[in-house]
């Protein structure tokens, strides 16, 4: 993982050398478009009043729990005591990006949402909320976590959501072996190493279409998630990425007769 002095300054690097956030200069029409409709587009949408309120909430919980640690650094079989707020608080993705989120199911209208890392479920309800009759699964490793997350989705009356719990090394080849449809929108925001990032990549493009849009958060968190976004962005299956910087977008369209590789201020 990048030192915050190290992040800052790849971010100033990013800020300043990005194509232009309002899409000005962005010759590709497909990319132009998600730019003025999804990136740009500041509608106040009503979910977002509702699950903003459920993470405030979150906030204030001071509930302990016990929780295996997965993921980056992690030891396997290790638990530890964290308190609810503080997983809301370093955990999820902030609104900027949860809202970006929702734009983006709401664009690309998804049949079958998979999402890796559901923590406390906050970003869930944004890709659900966003397609109601889209069938969401969630994956979490850790039970204690995915309980609360179970409860934002009954508070938020949500009924499209599924979550599979368990390491995602188990659980992700029997989630793809037990669905009969492709995924058309995966986020991908769990355990940032090279090795699994680029195996569950793998794993799923089994399971896609050339219309699915994959998102991969923290692409620039540490040198290993920087080779692993550069190994994806080179993959044969890949046509067309766009760097957020905090995430990284990923199409595959068959449309898309070069290879292109975008940066955009977001
Ligand atoms: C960054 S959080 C997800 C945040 C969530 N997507 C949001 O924005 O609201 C990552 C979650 O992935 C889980 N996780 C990490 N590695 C995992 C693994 N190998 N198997 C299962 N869960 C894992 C962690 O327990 C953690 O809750």
């Amino acid at each position: 993982m990048y030192s915050v002095f190290q992040l800052g300054l790849k971010y100033l690097n990013y800020y300043f050398t990005a194509a232009n956030g309002k899409g000005h200069g962005i010759h590709s029409p497909f990319v132009f478009d998600l730019v003025v409709k999804v990136l740009n587009d500041e509608t106040n949408y009503a979910a977002y009043k509702e699950i903003e309120q459920q993470r405030r909430r979150l906030l204030k919980n001071e509930t302990i729990i016990t929780v295996e640690d997965f993921g980056a650094g992690s030891v396997k079989g290790l638990t530890k005591q964290r308190v609810v707020q503080q997983i809301a608080a370093t955990s999820l993705k902030p609104k900027k990006y949860a809202q970006l989120l929702y734009r983006l199911v709401q664009y690309v209208q998804p049949t079958q949402i998979l999402e890796l890392g559901t923590s406390l479920g906050i970003t869930t309800a944004y890709l659900a909320k966003a397609k109601p009759d889209a069938a969401v699964i969630t994956m979490e490793g850790s039970p204690a976590i995915a309980e609360i997350a179970q409860q934002q989705f009954a508070d938020l009356q949500l009924k499209n959501v599924k979550v599979v719990t368990g390491n995602f090394d188990e659980t992700l080849v029997s989630t793809l072996a037990a669905s009969s449809t492709p995924f058309d929108f995966i986020f991908i925001d769990g355990n940032h190493r090279k090795d699994p990032t680029l195996c569950y990549f793998e794993q799923l493009l089994v399971k896609t279409t050339a219309d699915t849009v994959f998102v991969f958060d923290d692409i620039h968190w540490s040198k290993e998630m920087e080779d692993a976004w550069e190994l994806i962005k080179q993959h044969p299956s890949v046509t067309l990425t766009v760097d957020l910087f905090f995430i990284g977008l990923v199409f595959l369209r068959k449309e898309q007769k070069e290879k292109e590789h975008f940066v955009i201020r977001f």
